[in-house]
């Protein structure tokens, strides 16, 4: 492709940080925009490796802030969105539902309303890429899996807000003829993941001989595919997934939280140099999230069969390495979990 000024947003994140830098590193001939309003969740140390990028442009913004989300499209003219800003985090939906209507829906409508503007009808070459979540089709039994036929039944306000931008999306496409993609991904581990969520957070607590908190019986089921495999299927959905088409992202590899947070201590007390079953002694069993969604299993067929996108790796391998990516970035957990994080901490964990 010629040259191509793609926008990321939310690229200061976990998954985001990790699409950046693959579409800088791999599309040199790209100009590549970040725009994050840097959030808790939002952090540029992210990509300290790649920022002196001559192809790379950060913009700090917030995507909510439609009169400068208007300028800044007409200013640059992009040719293509790729949009994961988002608030992700299941838990804080649930202490503060409006937060993640207003960034997840309006700022899902704000970025759609720009780009209509700006390609005017013009759709050639254009691309808007939302990035979504398996969550929206609510919870399975011990039977099945998600397809892209499933229909949606969100059950917490985090996926509830993501629904209805995916319907906004859509009806998009359908209304004005929008050119978008879609994806709905199962749960992402690796590095630069912020300590709230459940397999950093417990690397981080077992590090520091902290509780290892299992909300409930810990016999939820979650399927984890390393991020580093989602940026790649959204390299190959951005470039050659069907306008107007969404597929499903996930790693065939379906884990208990009990069985997965136990695997995680062994490995830990390995690398720590503890005595088998130092860690899990740290296990504790707390109050379970409320709506507490029993199964998520994404059917990743449509992907593989259409687009040739697999998962690369193995779980243990990518456990393993991301541990070690955590037990060597001390400087960068430091940074993440001072401040701020300690509040949400206690309320959270210290007071449930
Ligand atoms: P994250 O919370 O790590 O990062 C979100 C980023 O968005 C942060 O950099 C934050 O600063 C930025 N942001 C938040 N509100 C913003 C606003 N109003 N304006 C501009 N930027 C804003 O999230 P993540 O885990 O990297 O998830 C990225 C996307 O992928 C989300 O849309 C999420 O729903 C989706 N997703 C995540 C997972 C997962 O397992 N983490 C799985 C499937 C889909
Ligand atoms: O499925 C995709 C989704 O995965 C993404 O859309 C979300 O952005 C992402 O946060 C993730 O949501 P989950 O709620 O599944 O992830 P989390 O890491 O918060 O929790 C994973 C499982 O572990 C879930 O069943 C809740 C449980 N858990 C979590 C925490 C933080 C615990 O038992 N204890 C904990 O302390």
């Amino acid at each position: 492709m010629q040259s191509h000024k793609l926008l990321i947003t939310g690229g200061a994140g976990f998954i985001g940080s990790h699409v950046v830098r693959l579409f800088l590193t791999k599309y040199p001939n790209y100009s590549i925009y970040n725009l994050d309003a840097l959030t808790y969740a939002g952090n540029l140390e992210n990509l300290k490796d790649v920022e002196h990028m001559p192809n790379y442009t950060f913009i700090k913004g917030d995507i909510k802030d439609a009169a400068f989300i208007q300028e800044l499209f007409q200013k640059e003219q992009f040719d293509g969105v790729i949009h994961l800003a988002a608030e992700s985090h299941v838990d804080r939906s649930i202490a503060n539902p409006m937060e993640f209507v207003l960034t997840n829906v309006i700022g899902t409508v704000v970025l759609l309303n720009a780009a209509r503007a700006i390609w005017n009808n013009n759709f050639d070459g254009k691309r808007f890429y939302h990035v979504s979540t398996d969550e929206v089709y609510g919870s399975l039994g011990e039977e099945g899996f998600f397809t892209e036929e499933t229909a949606y039944d969100p059950r917490s306000p985090y996926s509830a807000s993501k629904a209805s931008s995916d319907h906004f999306v859509r009806a998009y496409h359908h209304t004005f003829y929008l050119p978008v993609v879609l994806s709905n991904c199962s749960n992402n581990y690796g590095s630069h993941q912020f300590p709230e969520k459940l397999i950093p957070l417990c690397i981080h607590n077992i590090k520091h001989n902290k509780a290892l908190t299992i909300y409930g019986k810990g016999d939820n089921v979650r399927d984890w595919l390393w991020v580093n495999d989602h940026a790649r299927a959204i390299d190959v959905i951005y470039h050659s997934g069907k306008i107007g088409e969404t597929y499903n992202i996930g790693g065939f590899n379906e884990w208990k939280n009990i069985d997965l947070v136990k695997t995680l201590c062994k490995l830990m007390d390995e690398k720590l140099n503890r005595q088998p079953g130092t860690s899990e002694q740290l296990i504790t069993y707390v109050k379970d999230r409320a709506g507490h969604d029993m199964r998520y299993a994404i059917d990743a067929t449509k992907i593989k069969r259409e687009l040739g996108w697999e998962p690369s790796l193995q779980f243990e391998e990518g456990l393993s390495k991301t541990i070690d990516w955590y037990l060597n970035n001390d400087e960068w957990l430091n940074h993440v979990t001072g401040g701020t994080y300690k509040n949400y901490y206690v309320s959270q964990y210290e007071k449930r």
